[in-house]
């Protein structure tokens, strides 16, 4: 028999089905409840909210758990490049040579912006914030590639967009860089891997290469963003596209929701704390103060999770990677000292400790983006292309389940009563 869950509303019994997970996760459908009793479920931040069902990312933030398509996070690090992640997350099993192939073909097919996106670029002001520019121009594409407009793209369709997506954004955010410092772009030459062909767009010089061990720390870097279940920006995608908005709006809004420093925009965040204390002579101890009073706004950032309630399993791959790399490029950087040390702090300070508050996924990458020669305001573009295999997984998702149907929350109205329009004079 299947499982339910009782609820006493107004002296009567309802039964609510119970839903498990192929993890064991347990869930009640309430998806009837405001039919047959008239009430609604009220859960600000949506802690206890279940969207969607979905087959991409398991998490288990008490066991410090990750996994795509059932492929721990661990694994995938070590042994698979970005591009095989990304065909894993969107098409649900890791690709075989020639599926890869294929894939990559598809991407090298829109290795060149159309010109009036480079002419949109080339409107921007240098000292923009990449983040707004490249949400616009995501946006912008929509006016290049009508064909992807429709609500019911054909697979060859979605499969192309998908594609042009996660060629284009790494061009844009490429492009952009180089203009604002008044560099002629460099062309992408996607045969390089992913990794690579951006850092050699962002910082081509004649006679120079980049490096492969570099490449690479940013590959893994990229596979460690690349998705992360139903966080703030992939349910923004999920709702933005439950109206069939198309891809380019879709996408586009998750970027703006990425933005936000309690989501990706903490990695920008904790490098400008960590350069605050350097400037206040390396005293973190007065930072964690200053987190820990509730008469003070300021959050630690690079710290807490709403889901993971032990470490990130994230942040222990990148610590690790911060002194491999740090040690190859010969950087030396007093921000990683500070930051093991706020991070030591932290963790034994009861505040912490009894919050479950540990280092998450933003808290060392900055210092790796710093080290690779990122400027700090771009820091959450480079999240931007990592998760971007996971939100267009999301929004697939989505867009094929049968039960999917528009986003629409409720809410319960607090505001005025019934009351007389007074005009203007009157009042
Ligand atoms: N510094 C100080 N106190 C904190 C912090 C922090 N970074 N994070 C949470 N707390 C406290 C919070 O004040 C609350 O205390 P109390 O119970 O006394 O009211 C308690 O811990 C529980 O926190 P919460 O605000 O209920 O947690 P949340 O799930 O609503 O928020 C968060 C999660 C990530 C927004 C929050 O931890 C935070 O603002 N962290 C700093 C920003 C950050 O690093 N964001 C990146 C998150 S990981 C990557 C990503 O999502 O993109």
């Amino acid at each position: 028999m299947s499982e339910t869950a009782k609820l006493e509303l107004d002296g009567k019994v309802i039964d609510l089905p119970v839903i498990t997970g192929s993890e064991n996760e347990k869930a009640i459908d309430i998806r009837k409840l405001r039919a047959e009793t008239g009430y609604i479920t009220l859960d600000s931040g949506f802690g206890n909210t279940g969207s969607c069902k979905s087959g991409i990312t398991f998490l288990n933030g008490e066991k410090g758990i990750l996994r795509y398509r059932g492929y721990p996070i661990e694994q995938l690090a070590e042994g698979s490049r970005f591009m095989e992640v990304a065909y894993l997350l969107i098409h649900g099993n890791l690709p075989k040579e020639n599926e890869l192939n294929f894939f990559e073909e598809k991407l090298t097919s829109f290795a060149t912006l159309p010109e009036g996106i480079t002419n949109i670029l080339d409107q921007f002001p240098a000292d923009a914030h990449p983040m707004g520019v490249i949400s616009s121009v995501i946006s912008s594409l929509s006016a290049f590639y009508p064909e992807f407009l429709k609500s019911d793209l054909t697979e060859v369709d979605k499969d192309r967009a998908i594609a042009q997506l996660l060629a284009q954004t790494k061009i844009i955010t490429a492009y952009f860089y180089r203009k604002s410092r008044g560099l002629a772009p460099h062309r992408s030459h996607p045969s390089l891997g992913f990794a690579k062909d951006f850092l050699n767009m962002m910082f081509f010089e004649e006679g120079k290469e980049v490096d492969d061990e570099v490449a690479k720390a940013l590959d893994v870097l990229l596979i460690l963003h690349a998705d992360h279940e139903q966080n703030c920006s992939a349910s923004t995608v999920r709702v933005i596209g439950s109206s069939h908005a198309n891809i380019f709006a879709t996408i586009s809004g998750g970027i703006d929701a990425l933005w936000g420093q309690l989501h990706g925009g903490a990695n920008q965040a904790v490098l400008e704390m960590l350069e605050q204390i350097k400037q206040a002579g390396g005293d973190y101890k007065q930072f964690i103060e200053k987190a820990k009073d509730k008469n003070d706004s300021f959050k630690l950032m690079g710290f807490g999770h709403r889901v993971y309630k032990n470490f990130d399993p994230r942040a222990k791959i990148i610590k690790k990677a911060c002194d491999t790399i740090l040690d190859k490029l010969g950087v030396d950087d007093p921000l990683l000292d500070i930051a093991k040390g706020l991070e030591q702090e932290a963790l034994n300070d009861e505040y912490f400790k009894e919050r479950n508050l540990y280092p998450n996924v933003d808290f060392y990458s900055g210092i790796i983006y710093k080290a690779l020669g990122i400027p700090t305001n771009m820091f959450t573009t480079m999240f931007v292309l990592g998760r971007l295999p996971g939100w267009l997984a999301q929004w697939k998702e989505m867009r094929e389940d049968p039960d999917a149907r528009i986003a629409r929350p409720r809410q319960v109205y607090v505001g005025e009563s019934t009351r007389n329009f007074v005009s203007l004079k009157d009042r």
